[in-house]
C-alpha cells in the first residue's frame, strides 16, 4: 500500500481524548499525526468539571499551571444553589466539589493538584498547543471516512473537507477519539451495552452579567426547578457558570419522543429569562444545540491495531462531570504503553491491558451519571411535585415549605435528605480517585484487595495495593522544597520508592533497568537522602516496610510492591518486570 502519510500513532478526533492522547504521546517522543473534522476545536463549552486525578496527569505532562490559570478556581466552584429562577426562592444549597468544610481536608490530603472548572473551549486549544509545540502533526478540516487493518499496520482513509481530495494514511496504531457517534467504534465493530438518546437535552450558551444574583454565592451550577424541569434533560434546569460571571450555559430538557423543539434565538431568550427569573436583564445568545442523554458503553475498547478512548466507549449525560475527565485518563493510560511497545522495551501484550483497566471504569461512569439523574426524584418529591404538571399548584407546593405545620415540616426534612443524596454527584470524591486497575500490566503481591472503610463512591481510600493510584504525600526534595510522590513517578517512567534499609532494592533496580533498558528510576526516602519523608506521611501511607518497596508505573498506579526484603531482589524485579511489559 502507499499511502500519502506514514506515522506510528494516527489520532481521529481532538476532543479531550484525541488531544490527551496527542499530547501524551507527545510528551513521550511518539511520533504521530491527528487528524480532526472541523477547523479548530470544540465551538461549545461543554465539559468543565475538571478533577484532581485529571489535574494530576496535567501536572505530569507539564501543563497544570496553564489550566489553573485560565480554570475557574476551586473556591469559587462550591455554593451549589437548588432555586425556583436565579432571583427566585432559594430552596437549599449542597456544598460541591468537596469543598465543604469536612470535605476540604480529604481533598488537600488526596493529590497534589486542584480540581478546577474549564470549559472545553478553553481546555482544547491547551492540549492542541502544547502538543503541537512537542510534535504532533495535527492536520484540521480533515476527515475519517474508513480503515484497513493488516497484520502490520493500518490504512485509514481520510477526506480532506477543504477541498474534497480523498487519501490514506498509513499506520502502525490508530486511536479512536472520535466521540459519542464513533464512526471507528463501528467499523472495527466494537460490543456495546445500554441506550443512546434516553431523554433529550437543549444548551443555550449566553453572555449576561449576572454578578448581582451569584457572586455573593460562587458556584459552577445553579439548578432550576421549575414547572417542566422533570421532561428529559439532566434532571432539572441548570445554569451553568462558563466564566464567572458573565458567560453561561443553561440545559434545559425536552421530551425526546416529541419532535424537536425549534429554540430560535427569542425562543432562547425566553427560557433564559424563566432560568434567571428576571425577563429585564439584557442577554446575548451565542449558540443553541439539542442532545441526547446515552447511557451506553463499550465492554471492548480494541479490535487489532485499533483503540477506542473517550466517548467513543463510554456515552453518559454531564452529571458528576466526568466526560471529558474519564476521555483524558483513558488516553493517558494507552500512551505511554504504546510508547513502549513501539519502542521495544514492551510486548504486544502490554496493550491488552488498556481496556481490561479502563472498560470497567466507563462502565462505572455511565452508570454512575445515569442514576445521578434518578436521584434528583427525591427533591420533587419532598416538594410534592411528584406527578404534578400545573405550575400553580407546583409554585404552591414549593412555597408550602415555609408553613408552620407538621406536613411542612416533613417535607423539610424530605427535602435535607433528598438534598444530601446529591453528594453522590457533586462529591464523589471516591469515583474520582478510587481507580484500581487489575490486568497482566500489574503484578498482585498476594495480598486481598483492601475493603473501604467510607462509602467508596464518596470517599477516596489511600492504598498502594497493585493497581490502585498511587497515594499522593508531600516529601522533602532538594533544597528543603516540597514534592508529591507524584511528582517522582510520570514523565514515562517506572519508579521504585523504598527507604534506607531497603537500599538494595535501588540497587537492584538500576540493574534491572539497565538490563532491561527500560525507564526506572529508584528513589530512597529518608535522612540524608535525596527526598526526605517529613511529615512521616509517607511512612503512612505504604503500607511496606521500609526495607520494602513499591513500583509505580508511569501512569503513577502501582504496578507491584514487596512488605519487605528478599534474598535476591534482581531477579525478583527482573520477573515482575517481565511480566508487566510483556516480554
Ligand atoms: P469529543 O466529542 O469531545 O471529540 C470528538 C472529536 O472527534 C472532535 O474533535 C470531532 O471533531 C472529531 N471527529 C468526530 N468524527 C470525526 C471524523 N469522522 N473524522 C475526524 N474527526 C472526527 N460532559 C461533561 O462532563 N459536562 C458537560 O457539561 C458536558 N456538556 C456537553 C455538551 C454538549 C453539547 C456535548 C456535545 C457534550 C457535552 N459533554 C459534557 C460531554 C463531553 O463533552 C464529552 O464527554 C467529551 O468531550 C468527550 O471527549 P472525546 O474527546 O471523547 O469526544
Amino acid at each position: 500500500v502507499t499511502s500519502a502519510f506514514e506515522t506510528d500513532v494516527l489520532v481521529i478526533g481532538s476532543g479531550p481524548a484525541g488531544s490527551g492522547a496527542a499530547l501524551s504521546l507527545a510528551t513521550l517522543g511518539v511520533d504521530h499525526m491527528v487528524i480532526t473534522k472541523y477547523r479548530w476545536t470544540a465551538n461549545t463549552p461543554r465539559s468543565h468539571i475538571t478533577n484532581q486525578r485529571t489535574v494530576e496527569i496535567f501536572r505530569d505532562l507539564g501543563i497544570e499551571d496553564d489550566v489553573l490559570a485560565q480554570g475557574t478556581e476551586h473556591e469559587r466552584m462550591g455554593e451549589t444553589v437548588f432555586c425556583t429562577s436565579l432571583a427566585g426562592d432559594e430552596i437549599g444549597r449542597v456544598r460541591t466539589w468537596e469543598t465543604a468544610p469536612d470535605r476540604a481536608s480529604d481533598y488537600a490530603a488526596a493529590s497534589p493538584s486542584p480540581n478546577c472548572d474549564i470549559p472545553q473551549t478553553l481546555l482544547e486549544p491547551i492540549l492542541v498547543g502544547h502538543a503541537a509545540s512537542r510534535g504532533s502533526r495535527i492536520r484540521f478540516d480533515t476527515e475519517y471516512v474508513g480503515l484497513e487493518q493488516d497484520a502490520d499496520g493500518v490504512t485509514v482513509s481520510v477526506r480532506d473537507r477543504t477541498t474534497g481530495h480523498e487519501y490514506t494514511i498509513r499506520a502502525k496504531y490508530v486511536l479512536g477519539a472520535d466521540g459519542g457517534r464513533s464512526q471507528v467504534a463501528e467499523d472495527i465493530g466494537l460490543p456495546f451495552e445500554g441506550e443512546m438518546d434516553v431523554a433529550g437535552s437543549m444548551n443555550i450558551v449566553f453572555h449576561s452579567d449576572l454578578s448581582h444574583l451569584v457572586a455573593h454565592r460562587p458556584s459552577v451550577l445553579y439548578w432550576v426547578l421549575q414547572p417542566g424541569a422533570d421532561v428529559g434533560g439532566i434532571g432539572l434546569g441548570l445554569v451553568r457558570m462558563v466564566r464567572p460571571w458573565n458567560e453561561w450555559l443553561t440545559v434545559w430538557g425536552y421530551d425526546i419522543n416529541e419532535p424537536p423543539p425549534v429554540v430560535d434565538d427569542a425562543e432562547a431568550i425566553k427560557i433564559v429569562h424563566q432560568l434567571v427569573g428576571d425577563d429585564t436583564i439584557p442577554v446575548t445568545i451565542r449558540s443553541t444545540s439539542l442532545w441526547g442523554n446515552n447511557k451506553r458503553y463499550a465492554t471492548r475498547y480494541r479490535s487489532g491495531r485499533v483503540f477506542c478512548l473517550g466517548d467513543a466507549c463510554h456515552r453518559h449525560p454531564p452529571s458528576n462531570g466526568l466526560g471529558s475527565n474519564t476521555s483524558i485518563q483513558d488516553a493517558y493510560n494507552l500512551a505511554w504503553k504504546l510508547a513502549y511497545v513501539l519502542r521495544g522495551t514492551a510486548g504486544e501484550g502490554l496493550l491488552d491491558s488498556f481496556d481490561a483497566e479502563r472498560a470497567p471504569i466507563g462502565k462505572q461512569i455511565v452508570l454512575r451519571a445515569n442514576k445521578s439523574i434518578e436521584e434528583f426524584g427525591p427533591i420533587f418529591d419532598a416538594l410534592g411535585l411528584l406527578g404534578e404538571s400545573d405550575p400553580e399548584v407546583m409554585t404552591r407546593h414549593i412555597a408550602a415549605r415555609a408553613d408552620n405545620t407538621p406536613e411542612a415540616a416533613e417535607q423539610r426534612a424530605k427535602l435535607r435528605t433528598a438534598l444530601e443524596l446529591k453528594n453522590y454527584e457533586f462529591n464523589a470524591h471516591g469515583v474520582e480517585l478510587n481507580h484500581r486497575y487489575a490486568s497482566n500490566a500489574v503484578v498482585p503481591d498476594g495480598t486481598p484487595e483492601p475493603g473501604f472503610t467510607r462509602d467508596p463512591e464518596l470517599h477516596y481510600h489511600p492504598t498502594t495495593w497493585p493497581g490502585a493510584r498511587l497515594p499522593h504525600v508531600w516529601l522533602g526534595g532538594p533544597g528543603g522544597r516540597r514534592v508529591s510522590t507524584h511528582d517522582l513517578a510520570g514523565k514515562g517512567r517506572f519508579a521504585l520508592l523504598t527507604g534506607i534499609s531497603g537500599s538494595a532494592w535501588a540497587d537492584a533496580a538500576a540493574e534491572v533497568a539497565e538490563k532491561l533498558g527500560v525507564d526506572l528510576v529508584p528513589y530512597v526516602i529518608g535522612p540524608g537522602r535525596d527526598h526526605i519523608d517529613l511529615y512521616d506521611d509517607w511512612a503512612r501511607a505504604r503500607e511496606v516496610g521500609e526495607d520494602g518497596c513499591v513500583l509505580v508505573r508511569p501512569d503513577t498506579h502501582v504496578a507491584w510492591r514487596s512488605p519487605g526484603p528478599v534474598d535476591d531482589p534482581t531477579t525478583e524485579l527482573t520477573r515482575v518486570l517481565t511480566e508487566i511489559l510483556a516480554h
